[in-house]
This record gives C-alpha cells, structure tokens and sequence, in this order.
C-alpha cells in the first residue's frame, strides 16, 4: 500500500527491536555487533545472498552484496547480509543432485521469510544469481510485502576455444558428439576447460536470464539488472545504486503488492516471449502469482504467447549471448520497443518509485539498421511466442512445449520409454536412440522424480550426437532453458499419480501438434483404461528429509510446484 510515511516510521518493523523496553537482548546484540546509538533510529534493511564459493553463477554474489550494503549505508540505512543456500543446475548431474533443484527454489523462499519476519527487517534486498534463486528470492519477496529489489548477479561472459564461443550447452553438447565419435579426445577436454571463463550465470537466454529479464520487466529489479554481465563494472553500479531506491521504496511504502500485479506478471511473460527464454519461467510465474495471491493459469500464459511473436535470436535455438544484448541497448530497449508497440504495460510501477513508461522515456531505441540480435515485429522468428501448451489424452491437465518453429510445429513418431533420464544416456551410448522417436522420459515429476528434474544432459545429449531434429522428447520433468529442439515437459499428470505417461509402451504412436496445441497418444479409451486397471501407485522414493517433504507437500507443474498451499 503506498502511502507517505513520515521519516520516523521508515523503521516500521525494526523499531520493535529498537525503540521499544520490552526486548533489551535484542538491542544489546545490535550494540554487540557494531551498531551505534545513531544506527538504531535508522530502517533495517536485509541483503540476503545466495552467493557461495561452489559455482560461477553465485561464486560473486557475496562481494556484490557488500557493495549493495555501501548502497544501503550511504543512504541512511542499516544493512545487514545474510546467506542463503543456492543449487547450480549446472553441477547437479543427473537424477540424483537433480532432485534438490526445484525443492531448492522454495527452500530459498521458506529461508528469506524466516530471516527478514524473525529479524523484524523493514525491507529486503535478494542478490542472487541461478535459476532457483530468483523466482525463490521473489516468491520471499512476494510473501513478506515488504519493500524489496532483487539484484541479479549477470550474465557470464562467453568462453572461447579454437575460434569457437562457448558456454555451458556446449560442454553437454560434447558429450554428445564424443558418443557420436565427432570429437577428439583433446578437443573434448579443450571444450570443457574453456566453456565457463569465470563468474556469472549461464549465458543464453536460459533460465537465469529468462527470469532476470522478466523480473526486471515486472519492476523488482533496476533497469538493465538482467542486462550487465557478471563482471561488467555496470554490475558494481547497479549494487552501489540499490540504497537510493531503497529509500524511496521506504519512504513511500511501495511494497511488492503494488508492483506484482497481473498486468506486471503479464509484462514479465511479454518479455519471456519476445526473448525466446526458458520453459520453466512457466513454473516459476504460476508460483510468483500464488505467493502474490493472484490468479495465473497455463491459459493467460498460451493468451500471451498467442499475442508477442518471438524475436530475439538469442541462444540456445539463436545465435548470440545474453552479454551481447547490452551493446544494443539492453532489455530496457527491448521494453521500449514492446512497449512503443502496444506489447507492455506502461502503468505498472516499479523499484524505482517510476513507472514502466517513465522509466523508458529516456532509453534509447532500438537499431534494427545495425544489429541484428532482435528482430522487427514486421520479420519476427516465429509470429507468436515459442512456449505453446498442450493438452490431450496424454496431458490432461497440461503440458509446456517450447517451439522455436525451427523444428517444425508438429511430430509423430513411435514411443521410446526411458523410466529415468539416465536410460536416455545408456540408450544413447547403445545406438538405441533412432530418427522418428518420440522419446518418453518420465517418473521425474515434482513428486515421481522427485523435484522434476531438468534434462539438459540427454537433450544436450541427444543434439551432440547430430539427432536434434530427428527425434522429440516428452517428460513429466523439465526441461533446461538450455535445451532446443522439439520437446514437451511438465506433463501433467506426472507418471507417480497415475497421469497417461505412465501407461506409454515402447512403439505408442505419439504426436506433437503445436498448431492444434494437442499431445497424443494413438490409443483407444478402451485400452488406455486396460493399461490404467493394472496400475498402482510407486511407492514414495523418499518418506524423509528434504525430498520427503517435499513429495508431501509439493503441488503440480500446471500449478507451479508450490509447496506452501494446503
Ligand atoms: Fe546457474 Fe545456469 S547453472 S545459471
């Protein structure tokens, strides 16, 4: 609710730390850890980081965070870091790190509530860098209506070998032609040294980047968060800036509930449409709206990729990188192009205390004479977005496809059952893996996997061995947002509560069909109930621990994985 708050009421929540008798502890432990007498009239502000020294996507965030507190303190402010856990879907590797993926996302959501509510801070600053702990830091962010800005940790720079860009696909994609006997073993081992030159996420339009654009458009983030590299002295600025707009979020009370809205969260999907991104911002968008208490469905998200035709020839199906949008103007010109054509919302307020519109007023436009990342809405890749969503007798409740029109808009082919992605690896070491099938991984649901895996490892896989667009693939998992080619995930039902998945057999005809937006199994209701009489429910693959919990609590894909609804 955005109201003029005196100067004295900044500190709204703290003050009960530190204006009142009744919690002396409290005050003799902000004394204990450096605050003076001055310190404790002024709004505690929480800079929470995801950042740790195991990955490059988060191997910073701690040092950006203490320039986000020279921010904080410059502008009156008290602030205070503190850490959080973060999961890099780039070392998981295979089912079983996998697991602690998506689980991961609301485990940061469960800990930056905990922290900002149990130490009473005014406001929150996320500084976070990875595919879960952005939509984990928002949905936080979201719950405690607190004043809040997300800072993305940016985008990585490429890397290079032999006159090659490179990032992380391009390691998996080795893999893929080391089965296919297409890669020296030198050449192998100059990919892998070479695909990751330092700190940042990864470097196409994949998940981080899917989701650091769309948060920046729906206003939780400064304009051109989503568009600095990592390592880009832009980045340090961007830090160094967030106590200013801090403060005039404090002053005026502008809380989350007056920036995510559904005309915001139509925003953010615009972009995600426009920029080609990741598949599962779906998910994570289904569950920012639920911890925002708003309604969002598969069907507003088809609405809107019926709408926004897809325009930016960015990796994975493109060619350029994340770092190279900043030359052209970055996602803020992207904005303003969308926007100048009726595309974005331009009343919807943001972090900077501005609106849309009024933050774009002074953005450059975009060159379409001299740069050729984004294309003109009158000579789009695709007419409408890439992120379609299928119904039909194999996903009753929903399915997420993402096609580029680079694979064709429609596949028939015959079932090859794999019960885990790793059979997909195994298949393909065997030569099993054959043009015109449709692969069908499954039992990696939220609940079945559990945690939904990703299957960057056999997509990436799978186009290293050259057979991209001569097979398709559908899971009740994920896909990464560094996969292309014609896939199909969150199935839903997943396979564990009995969804048509699980009842697919080797040699099922199954087709794809973007244009009728149908997923079908060619087999009678007759025999689909037959196959169904004969099924039981898996036994839980975990009763205890994180994983455990989860399976218990844990929600559909079609309804964003949440875990904290009844
Ligand atoms: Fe962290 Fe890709 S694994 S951004």
């Amino acid at each position: 609710m955005i109201t003029d708050a005196p100067a004295t009421q900044l500190n709204r929540f703290s003050q009960t730390l530190t204006q009142k008798m009744d919690n002396p502890a409290a005050k003799a432990m902000l004394y204990g850890i450096g605050l003076t007498a001055d310190d404790m009239q002024k709004p505690q502000i929480g800079i929470a980081s995801t950042g740790y020294e195991g990955n490059t996507c988060n191997m910073h965030l701690n040092g950006l965070s203490v320039y986000v507190k020279q921010g904080i303190q410059a502008n009156g402010l008290v602030g205070l870091i503190f850490n959080t856990i973060g999961v890099s879907d780039g070392m998981t590797n295979g089912n079983d790190g996998m697991r602690y993926s998506l689980p991961s996302r609301d485990l940061i959501a469960d800990s930056i509530e905990s922290v900002v509510m149990a130490q009473w801070y005014d406001g929150v600053v996320t500084v976070v860098g990875c595919d879960k702990n952005m939509p984990g830091a928002i949905m936080a962010m979201a719950r405690l209506d607190r004043p809040g800005i997300m800072v993305y940790g940016g985008t990585i720079r490429s890397g290079h070998y032999k006159g090659q860009k490179l990032d992380i696909v391009s390691a998996f994609e080795a893999l893929g032609k080391k089965y296919a006997g297409s890669i020296s073993d030198e050449d192998y081992e100059g990919v892998i040294r070479n695909s990751i030159p330092g700190a940042g996420a990864c470097g196409g339009m994949y998940t981080a980047n899917t989701m650091a654009s769309s948060i920046e458009a729906m206003g939780l983030s400064l304009p051109f968060s989503s568009s600095y590299p990592a390592t880009h002295e832009g980045k340090q600025e961007e830090c160094k800036k967030i106590g200013a707009a801090m403060r005039v979020l404090l002053e005026r009370n502008i809380t989350p509930a007056d920036i995510i809205t559904k005309k915001s969260l139509e925003n953010a999907l615009t972009v995600v449409m426009a920029l080609g991104g990741s598949t599962n911002a779906v998910l994570h968008y289904l569950a920012i709206a639920r911890s925002a208490g708003l309604d969002l469905s598969l069907d507003d998200i088809q609405a809107i990729s019926d709408r926004v035709p897809f325009l930016a020839d960015l990796k994975p199906s493109g060619k350029y990188y994340m770092e190279d949008m900043l030359a052209i103007g970055g996602v803020p010109a992207v904005m303003k192009y969308l926007y100048q054509n009726g595309m974005i919302h331009g009343d919807c307020l943001t972090v900077t205390g501005k609106t849309v519109a009024e933050n774009l007023a002074d953005i450059p436009e975009l060159d379409f004479e001299n740069q050729s990342i984004v294309r003109p809405l009158s000579n789009p890749i695709k007419a409408t977005g890439h992120i379609q969503i299928l119904r039909g007798n194999l996903a009753p409740k929903g399915s997420v496809a993402k096609i580029t029109g680079k694979e064709g808009l429609r596949f028939e082919g015959v079932a090859k059952v794999c019960e885990h992605e790793g059979e997909v690896i195994e298949a393909l070491s065997k030569g099993e893996i054959l043009p015109g099938q449709v692969i069908v991984i499954r039992n990696s649901g939220p609940k079945g996997g559990p945690g939904m895996s990703e299957m960057l490892k056999p997509t990436s896989a799978i186009m290293g061995a050259g057979l991209g667009d001569k097979v398709a693939l559908i899971t009740d998992g994920r896909f990464s947002g560094g996969t292309h080619g014609f896939v199909v995930g969150h199935v839903t039902p997943e396979a564990f509560d009995g969804g048509p998945i699980a009842f697919v057999k080797d040699g099922d005809k199954i087709t794809l069909d973007a244009v009728g937006r149908e997923l079908t199994l060619h087999i009678s209701d007759e025999e689909m109930a037959e196959r169904r009489s004969h099924w039981t429910q898996p036994v839980p693959p975990f009763t205890k621990g994180v994983l455990g919990k989860y399976i218990r609590n844990v929600k559909s894909a079609s309804e964003g994985c949440v875990t904290d609804e009844a």
